[in-house]
């Protein structure tokens, strides 16, 4: 992204396009958060919940907020003034951005564990651990009060210098080189799980859904990890919208986001269940899972310490790829709804990240016990954002596009025939709002 074009940003190509959007979609919500979901939440019935949810909700709800982005080239905010000519849907740039910043806190210490188990690969501290050392080395990893918060704050400041700079041609230029590696190393890892002896039964539990198991709370945190995997729900799609090309086609740029975003996820679950059964692990370990199971993986490997070590990058650069546009969010709304310059506002979204990322880092150790409604701060950031903010505000982008917007803005920018333009608005209009609604009314025990 560099090319000014009317005096806001522009990315250079269709390809940047591409990049910088799947860049966004694919993080720890792929690698991370997707595995101990799904193995929190009973593995394949949650996998059926999430292509249903990316399905029905996430493909209009990301045709949406490009198309609104595009349409009204501005931030969350200046989007829903624009075609509601009112401040009335100020509420939803509000919530947009908060959660935008609740997300970056909480993201950037999952980031900044990628940073330590990369520099520990490096030193080959791996070596002949069993799979309890994994675990008990990533407890107190976790809960010691310095190296986690150092390794936070690490990465808060790179995400501070690529931001600082704009979203530069580099960062694009290290995604467009970097993601397909990402993808290939995956694929080498799947061919390796799926070689271990417990193959069939971790298979098994990612894709044979035990239908009794898909209760409200499973259906709500498939949502909301399918929104929060796509980038959607608080307008980080929608700014990247604001600087797409007129000539790029939105709805092929949505398909191809989605498709890609969703074989990580399923590649990440191929790469992680074999291994967590046949090592003996419990799928439902929660954040931990990804870091004590990967380690594992690595130590079977020949080469185990280049692929630890190569892994772990990628996984930051797929990390750094996503806050950008979470910053981007809180930077585009300062800078053009406040006025502020975009230095100031880049030290802002800093200033903040720092002082909440790092309540959600000592969340794991000192502030261990300071819970509320029985969540720890980084639970309670992830459980409020994901949870309520992203389908509250995938509720408005859907009711906003299906309703306020002129149909014909719509369809213009999604460029489509009414063949899959019909279908695509009654999505937006009806399927998604109401459906979003019951799942989240009837799992927070309203309905
Ligand atoms: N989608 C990213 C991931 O899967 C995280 C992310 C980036 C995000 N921007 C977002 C989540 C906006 C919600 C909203 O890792």
């Amino acid at each position: 992204m560099a090319k000014s074009h009317g005096g806001r940003a522009m990315f250079g190509s269709k390809f940047g396009v591409i990049a910088a959007a799947v860049g966004s979609a694919v993080g720890l919500g792929n690698i991370w958060r997707f595995p101990y979901e799904a193995g929190t939440h009973g593995g394949g019935a949650f996998l059926l919940c999430y292509i249903i949810a990316i399905l029905v909700l996430g493909i209009p709800t990301i045709c949406a907020e490009y198309a609104l982005g595009r349409a009204g080239r501005a931030n969350i905010f200046g989007t829903y003034r624009k075609f509601s000519n009112s401040n009335r849907w100020n509420w939803a740039g509000c919530l947009g951005i908060l959660a935008s910043i609740m997300i970056l806190s909480f993201y950037s210490v999952v980031a900044g564990w990628t940073l330590e188990y990369f520099f520990r690969s490096i030193s080959n501290s791996f070596a002949g651990m069993t799979a309890e050392d994994y675990h008990s080395e990533f407890v107190s990893f976790s809960t010691s009060n310095w190296r986690p918060l150092l390794c936070t704050l690490l990465f808060l400041g790179i995400n501070y210098a690529v931001m600082r700079r704009g979203v530069t041609a580099g960062i694009e230029r290290i995604s467009k080189l970097l993601m397909p590696i990402l993808f290939v190393i995956l694929i080498v890892f799947c061919i390796n799980s799926l070689m271990m002896d417990k193959a069939q039964e971790g298979l098994a539990f990612l894709f044979r859904p035990d239908f009794t198991q898909i209760t409200p709370s499973v259906m709500l945190s498939a949502l909301g990890q399918a929104f929060f995997s796509l980038s959607i729900g608080l307008g980080c799609m929608m700014i990247y919208g604001s600087y797409i090309k007129a000539d790029a086609n939105l709805t092929k740029m949505a398909t191809v986001t989605v498709a890609l975003d969703t074989l990580v996820a399923i590649l990440a679950g191929v790469v992680i269940f074999p291994a967590v059964f046949t090592f003996g692990f419990s799928p439902a370990a929660g954040p931990a899972l990804v870091f004590e199971v990967l380690p594992a993986i690595f130590n079977q490997l020949p080469g185990g310490v280049i692929w630890s070590a190569l892994f772990f990058l990628l996984l930051f650069v797929a990390s750094l790829t996503s806050t950008i546009s979470m910053s981007e969010d809180f930077i585009a709304y300062c800078t053009e709804e406040r006025g502020m310059s975009r230095r100031s506002a880049t030290n802002l979204n800093l200033g903040i990240a720092v002082v909440l990322g790092s309540l959600c880092t000592i969340s794991f150790g000192c502030l261990n016990d300071f819970k509320i409604f029985g969540l720890t701060i980084f639970e309670l950031f992830d459980y409020v954002a994901s949870n309520i903010l992203l389908p509250i505000g995938g509720i408005a982008v859907t009711i906003f596009a299906g309703w306020i917007v002129k149909k014909s803005v719509m369809k213009q920018q999604l460029g489509v025939s009414g063949i899959v333009f019909k279908p695509l608005m009654i999505c937006l209009r009806y399927i998604a709002p109401i459906s979003i609604l019951l799942v989240f009314l009837r799992s927070i025990g309203i309905i």
